[in-house]
């Protein structure tokens, strides 16, 4: 069989997301099982190319994982032709200069979430990709999760007759750093560097709602800063300009209300750090990362509210989990098979610059909706007939 190998420019693949998930359990996993299989039985070997701005630190990373080539000098990689797609894992900030810089080099594109800092700009980016035929895609690693997995195979198999709500919890108590370590980068809680859990996750649940319940019509969002003071990296005190929780109501194309709270700012009483409960005419169903459990209506208890008389049944015997029927896999690894196939061999990939913009807008109208307190609708989304109409 022939063999082909596709460069990959992977900018941040230091960073938290970039070493880990991107760089070690996706491409370097990818490389270690002989690449990536396309329709025709061949296989695409990948090859990365680390970029960073300390060299000591991709050198390290370099030899430790046996990888040739890493630079300090992006604007040389997208000069070279050895290199077809660039990978984008910086803080968001950074995002957006960069993703301009790649298109005017025509090279392909994947990029973490958010694309950009504002609705304005990451439309214009995926104008500009379009208008260069650059093809692009991003990150919806969540879609991969084994439960969400296992709920979208009981939506598609009629499970819940029609579907009524989804409420979320999301979340986790993220240290202050003072008296112990905080286990999120502090940009995280900065908004002048690009921070906020709304920003970060309202991205995600913009492709999970609409991938599994239907178009998001409208949010209401209430976003918070409930801890104003953190400690950076160094130790040092600094405040707490981005919020760390938010509350936040979704109206779905078909009428399915969800509700969904993300938090920095809250102590785990679940099984797992993200769940999510979808009560259907016919069955109900809670999912979280890695498990799902369901109770269909002919299982349902009938309870009867009477707080004089101390609770005696076991609500969590009338739910049945659901069978781990595949293999685990890794969302990101599977993305990033998918889009290599996209980039190879044209395999379609609907999680695009557009998608993408999609989520900043979310993030822009939870924002703006909790600024002002008003409800917020949002109509479907395209892309400007020309990107410079934007600016
Ligand atoms: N898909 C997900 O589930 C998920 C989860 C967390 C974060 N993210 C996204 O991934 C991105 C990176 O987040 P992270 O948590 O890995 O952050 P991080 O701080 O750990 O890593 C950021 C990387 O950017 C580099 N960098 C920082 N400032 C820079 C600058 N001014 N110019 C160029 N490079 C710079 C750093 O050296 C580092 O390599 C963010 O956009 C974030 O929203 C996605």
């Amino acid at each position: 069989m022939a063999q082909k190998s596709i460069g990959i420019i992977m900018n941040g693949a230091t960073g938290r997301m970039g070493y880990r998930q991107h760089l070690v359990r996706s491409i370097l996993a990818i490389r270690d099982e002989g690449g990536v299989e396309l329709s025709t039985g061949e296989r695409v070997h990948v090859q990365p190319l680390l970029v960073g701005r300390r060299e000591s630190t991709l050198a390290d990373l370099a030899d430790k994982h046996d990888i040739a080539d890493y630079t300090t000098d992006l604007d040389a990689a997208l000069a070279d032709p050895r290199w077809e797609i660039y990978a984008d894992f910086l803080v968001t900030k950074a995002r957006a200069a960069a993703l301009r810089k790649v298109i005017a080099a025509g090279k392909a594109i994947f990029t973490e979430k958010p694309t950009a800092e504002s609705l304005e700009e990451a439309l214009e980016l995926a104008a500009l990709a379009r208008d260069a035929g650059v093809k692009n895609g991003v990150v919806h690693d969540k879609l991969y999760l084994p439960g969400l997995q296992k709920l979208k195979r009981l939506i598609d198999s009629g499970f819940f007759g029609r579907i009524l709500s989804v409420r979320g919890e999301f979340g986790y108590w993220v240290f202050e750093g003072d008296w112990q370590p905080a286990q999120r980068p502090s940009w995280n809680y900065r908004a002048e560097d690009g921070g906020g859990i709304v920003v970060d996750m309202f991205p995600h649940w913009d492709y999970v709602l609409e991938n599994l319940f239907g178009r998001i019509e409208s949010v209401y969002a209430r976003a918070v800063t409930h801890i104003p003071t953190r400690f950076d990296e160094s130790g040092q005190a600094y405040r707490a300009t981005a919020d760390d929780a938010a509350y936040a109501v979704f109206e779905l194309a078909g009428g399915v209300i969800a509700q969904l709270n993300s938090s920095w700012t809250v102590r785990v009483d679940r099984k797992e750090l993200v769940e999510f409960q979808v009560d259907g005419t016919h069955g109900s169903a809670v999912a979280g990362l890695f498990g799902c459990k369901v109770q269909p209506r002919n299982v349902t208890p009938k309870p009867v509210w009477n707080p004089d008389l101390p609770e005696t049944h076991d609500y969590d015997q009338d739910w049945i989990g659901i069978p781990d029927n595949d293999a685990l896999i890794n969302g990101f690894k599977a993305q990033w098979e998918q889009y290599i196939r996209h980039v190879v061999e044209d395999a379609p990939h609907t999680y695009d610059l557009l998608a993408g913009a999609r989520g900043v807008r979310l993030a822009e109208a939870g924002l703006e909706s909790s600024r002002t307190g008003a409800r917020i609708a949002l109509p479907e989304l395209t892309l400007p007939e020309h990107a410079a109409a934007q600016r």
